[in-house]
């Protein structure tokens, strides 16, 4: 082997091991993988290309000068997931714990241009201690850069974040804006401000883990989309993700091979409970109206009465939001539209096709929610599907109640096709309720109120608590039965392949935040 041969071979050696050998088994005792490790597991074999691997710090502050290490805390380059290119960023927490300093974001962000100049995803797997203490500005205005890239880049290509061990301070904020995040439980935890600082200013003793743990995040904040058991689960969670996405705004997603079958599902018909009261699981019907096991869900644990995530039908990529009876009766609120609002726009900007499953008594009341701006917030969910140019269809299994059965992606706002099942009940509202109002005078003359009470709620159950008042009018296309829909479906969103709905020219809209 030549000297030069040597030389090279020595420092790629060097780069591999990162911090040391002592700080990879620290990594490793605390339950996490290396830098290095994680994209072994993420990419196709043998893909990576590394970017940047020779790259040092320039501070020389601190004693810093003394203190390089090849790669300056974070592994960049490109390669490919499932045979499609993604580019990706690892920082290794063993380099002077993953913190950022200003060529370790020059590293990040040439990635991120090279993601944007080519069209594909990227992908930031986060280990970092925040901004590199002994660089102070320099490495701030390095996070700064990264931040302006990310919103340069939201909507264009995909950006997912994983994070794996700390992501504090300010760092929170590059995830913050990707579309998904997810989190490894009991690794990983995201905070503007730790424990300590928490402690200090509003004398709240909290631990890590529970300010910004992957539980938190994933059920009382919804940060996080995805709480992950380990980092292998979650760079899975990474790869099926990607899998219904296309590389970018110009794109379809990738469709998966279908052969058409039979399509009738009987068990739909028998899911609605003849108590129109009484709840039930609307996973069930996304499940059966679905390509088998074709379910991502998004959020799950978070606002539980919408539910949102990717699907397959008939091989193609679809994004489905469905109110969900089995949770608060499945109300919105302010979460819930929250959590909506951002799953349809992340559709529409990707060109995913938009599946309503609708069953909603309304939106929540109580000074809670109007205190807290349930008014901008529900608007958030309404601005949403009004903007989307996406082929968009709803099936109201059950309940379309009020000024929900509008937002929830109602014919005047733009959706293509509504299909309502015959248990459908399309009115202002409830039957009791709307009774106990305009009836008000009639039931309080009547010898029997409670009798008149049930007579007049019967009456307008009779008149509106059904689909063919809507039906009539050509708000909703069809009343189907149940165990059509998937066909409906397939052969819906197979008519609407080539929609073209543009939106009126503008810089860009003002939703409501
Ligand atoms: C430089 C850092 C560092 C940092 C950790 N290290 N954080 N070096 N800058 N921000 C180094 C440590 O000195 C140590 O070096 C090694 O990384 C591992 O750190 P430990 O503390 O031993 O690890 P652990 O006990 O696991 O604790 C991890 C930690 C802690 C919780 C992240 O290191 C920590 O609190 N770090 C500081 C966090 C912080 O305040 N960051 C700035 C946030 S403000 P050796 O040589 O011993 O291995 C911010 C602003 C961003 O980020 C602004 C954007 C808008």
């Amino acid at each position: 082997m030549s000297k030069a041969t040597e030389t090279l071979q020595q420092k790629i050696k060097e780069a591999a091991l990162g911090g040391g050998e002592a700080r990879i088994a620290s990594q490793h005792k605390k339950g996490k993988l290396t830098a290095r490790e994680r994209l072994h597991f993420l990419m196709d074999e043998g893909s990576f290309q590394e970017i940047g691997m020779m790259v040092t710090h320039r501070s020389t502050e601190f004693g810093l000068e003394r203190e390089k290490y090849l790669g300056d805390g974070v592994v960049t380059g490109f390669g490919t997931i499932n045979g499609r290119l993604v580019y990706v960023f690892s920082q290794d927490f063993t380099v002077f714990g993953g913190s950022l300093s200003e060529t370790h974001a020059q590293k990040i962000c040439r990635i991120m241009d090279l993601a944007m100049q080519n069209g594909a995803p990227v992908i930031g797997l986060n280990d970092s201690g925040g901004a590199r203490i002994q660089e102070g500005v320099v490495s701030l205005g390095g996070y700064a850069d990264i931040f302006y890239r990310n919103t340069r880049a939201s909507g264009v290509i995909p950006q997912l974040s994983a994070i794996m061990g700390p992501c504090a301070g300010g760092a929170v904020y590059s995830p913050a804006i990707t579309d998904f995040i997810m989190m490894v439980e009991n690794t990983s935890y995201m905070f503007v401000t730790g424990p300590n600082v928490v402690k200090t200013v509003t004398h709240e003793e909290v631990s890590s883990e529970e300010l910004g743990g992957a539980s938190t995040h994933s059920s009382k904040s919804g940060v996080t989309h995805f709480s992950c058991a380990n980092e292998i689960e979650c760079i899975n969670n990474i790869k099926a993700l990607l899998s219904y996405m296309p590389q970018n705004c110009e794109e379809d997603a990738p469709a998966v091979a279908y052969e058409a079958g039979n399509e009738k599902r009987p068990k739909l018909n028998n899911i609605v409970p003849e108590n129109a009261n009484q709840p039930y699981d609307m996973r069930e019907v996304i499940h059966e109206v679905i390509d088998a096991d074709s379910f991502l869900e998004v959020h799950k644990n978070y606002a539980e009465n919408i539910v949102v995530g990717f699907a397959r039908l008939g091989g193609k990529s679809i994004g489905i939001i469905a109110n969900q009876p089995a949770f608060l009766a499945g109300v919105l609120d302010i979460k819930s539209s929250n959590k909506a609002a951002r799953f349809v726009r992340f559709c529409d900007s990707f060109n995913i096709p938009l599946l309503v499953f609708e069953d909603v008594p309304g939106f929540l009341p109580g000074t809670d929610q109007e205190w807290n701006g349930i008014i901008s917030n529900g608007a958030k969910l309404l601005y949403a599907f009004c903007e989307a140019t996406v082929p968009r269809i709803t099936v109201i299994t059950r309940k379309a109640y009020g000024g929900a059965y509008d937002v929830m992606n109602s014919k005047h706002i733009g959706a293509d096709m509504n299909y309502a099942w015959p248990t459908a009940e399309i009115a202002v509202m409830g039957a009791k309720g709307a009774a106990e109002i305009i009836f008000k005078t009639e039931i309080a003359a009547a010898k029997d109120p409670a009798a008149k009470l049930k007579e007049k709620e019967m009456e307008y159950i009779e008149h509106f608590a059904n689909p063919y008042r809507a039906a009539e009018r050509g708000y909703v296309d069809e009343v189907i039965m149940p165990e059509d829909t998937r066909e409906k479906l397939i052969t819906a969103f197979k008519m609407l392949k080539n929609k073209v709905d543009n939106l009126p020219r503008k810089k860009h809209g003002n939703i409501p935040l």
